[in-house]
């Protein structure tokens, strides 16, 4: 961590969906997931961080981890807290310069047995919740001539796991709308792009996909570094596209999936449900 403290000295930090929901690994003493992990590494790099979650009690153990900041309860499928939390955010901090936009529910229907709840769901918390965020945002970034977006993207908004039709149109839309903010908005200062997952070690995964032997090794064998990502890596990531280290990097989706998206053929993809 010595290598990034300072890099966000003074800078202000709204960490969406920044609580984890998951087993811990063994070991853990707080579970780890990726919107913890993004808030941790910003705050050790001298952020302020507001961290919102649905269940407030896991953004208060994200600020616990960091050893301070401002846990805010809020829904990202509710429009009314998705700019309550932006305004919470400007009165305890007086600015906000990075906006993670890290909360997404994955559904879990293929297209012939998709239903209009979970389609509408997933696409409230996983695009509207967002654009509205960035919406409320926007006004005092661009004020302040500068801002950066990070929108925690997946894999599945790519390529088709054929698992999730919500999922994978939801986030496929959620980097339309990441580059939207990178073009209408790059010549007023501000940068907006995403990280696109691959299996990463987190608390989404673990709590989605099983913590058996067999299945983690499954998802170790997806990629060509015969591993999976983990939660540091991607804090490490988030750090570099929220912070000046990235200043030319604009509209971007950065690949952390360990090469799976290049390999042809993928090294053992594990074949979608029937
Ligand atoms: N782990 C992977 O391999 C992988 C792969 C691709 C993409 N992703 C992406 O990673 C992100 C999530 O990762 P994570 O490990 O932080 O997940 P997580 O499931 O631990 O979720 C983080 C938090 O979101 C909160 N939450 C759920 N619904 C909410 C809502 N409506 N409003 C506000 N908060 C809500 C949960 O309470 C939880 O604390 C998602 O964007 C997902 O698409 C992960």
């Amino acid at each position: 961590m010595g290598a990034i403290a300072g890099t966000l000295e003074g800078k202000v930090a709204l960490v969406v969906g920044g609580g984890a929901d998951g087993p811990p690994r063994p070991g853990e003493t707080v579970a780890m997931g990726n919107g913890r992990s993004i808030a941790a590494r910003l705050g050790a790099a001298g952020a302020s961080v507001a961290v919102t979650d649905i269940a407030l009690e896991r953004a208060q153990e994200t600020v616990d981890v960091i050893g301070a900041g401002l846990a805010i309860r809020a829904d990202a499928g509710i429009e009314a807290d998705c700019r309550g939390a932006v305004e919470q955010t400007l009165a305890a901090f007086g600015r906000i310069d990075i906006v993670v936009a890290n909360v997404a529910v994955p559904g879990r229907m293929p297209l012939r047995s998709q239903t209009m709840e979970d389609f509408e769901r997933a696409m409230r918390v996983n695009v509207t919740g967002h654009w509205i965020t960035a919406q409320a945002a926007l006004p005092s970034m661009l004020e302040q001539g500068s801002g950066t977006f990070v929108f925690v993207g997946s894999a599945a908004g790519i390529q088709s796991p054929g698992r999730s039709l919500a999922y994978e149109v939801s986030k496929a839309g959620q980097l339309a709308l990441m580059r939207h903010i990178a073009v209408r908005y790059g010549a007023r200062g501000i940068r907006s792009n995403a990280l696109v997952l691959g299996v990463i070690d987190s608390t989404m995964v673990r709590r989605g996909f099983g913590v058996d032997p067999v299945a983690e090794a499954a998802r170790g064998s997806v990629s060509p570094m015969r591993r999976q990502g983990t939660t540091d890596e991607v804090g490490d990531a988030a750090l570099f596209l929220a912070s000046d280290a990235s200043s030319y990097v604009n509209g971007q989706s950065l690949m952390l999936d360990g090469g799976t998206s290049i390999a042809w053929p993928a090294p053992s993809a594990p074949a979608p449900a029937p």
